[in-house]
């Protein structure tokens, strides 16, 4: 379900958006996943009157946004921070030590290990199923950057390096 809550735009965020919407112009169901990918990169996530600007732009039903939106753990119908750090909290980063990384994370920025939103509204942690790099185990995206295998030493510098 789609958070009661609407997005606050700058101007400019505004602008940018309203380009995209005329540039998927009539774009149909092959359209929705690289719009709401473009939307989210300007605005973080995607509210309400948005979702339904989509479906209309788009000429698909509303309900087939929500689905995406809903479906999609890469989607959020929510706000989030400015920059969403995903923990890979499957077999494999267990294996090689992500409890560490995930507390040192929490620690550092006030939310719980299971997740949140710190005070701040700059971060958002997050814990996912398998992120597909395994091999850099234990692994993590900083918003789209893949990063591993990460230590929890490095975890303060990781973060104020984000502007
Ligand atoms: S188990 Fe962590 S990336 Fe696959």
């Amino acid at each position: 379900m789609t958070s009661p809550q609407t997005l606050a735009l700058t101007p400019h965020q505004e602008q940018a958006l309203q380009t995209l919407l005329r540039r998927y112009q009539g774009g149909g169901q092959s359209a929705l996943l690289p719009l709401l990918h473009d939307i989210q990169a300007i605005t973080g996530w995607v509210d309400e009157p948005t979702a339904r600007a989509v479906a209309h732009t788009l000429g698909i039903p509303e309900i087939e946004v929500h689905n995406v939106l809903e479906f999609y753990t890469l989607f959020y119908n929510r706000p989030v921070g400015k920059h969403v750090i995903r923990v890979c909290n499957d077999l494999a980063c267990m294996l090689a030590g992500h409890e560490a990384i995930i507390r040192a994370l929490a620690d550092h920025l006030g939310v719980p290990e299971q997740g949140g939103t710190s005070a701040d509204g700059r971060f958002t942690l997050e814990l996912h199923p398998c992120l597909g790099h395994c091999e850099l185990a234990p692994f993590l995206m900083l918003d789209e950057e893949p990063m591993g295998p990460v230590s929890p030493d490095q975890i303060p510098d990781l973060l104020g390096g984000v502007s």
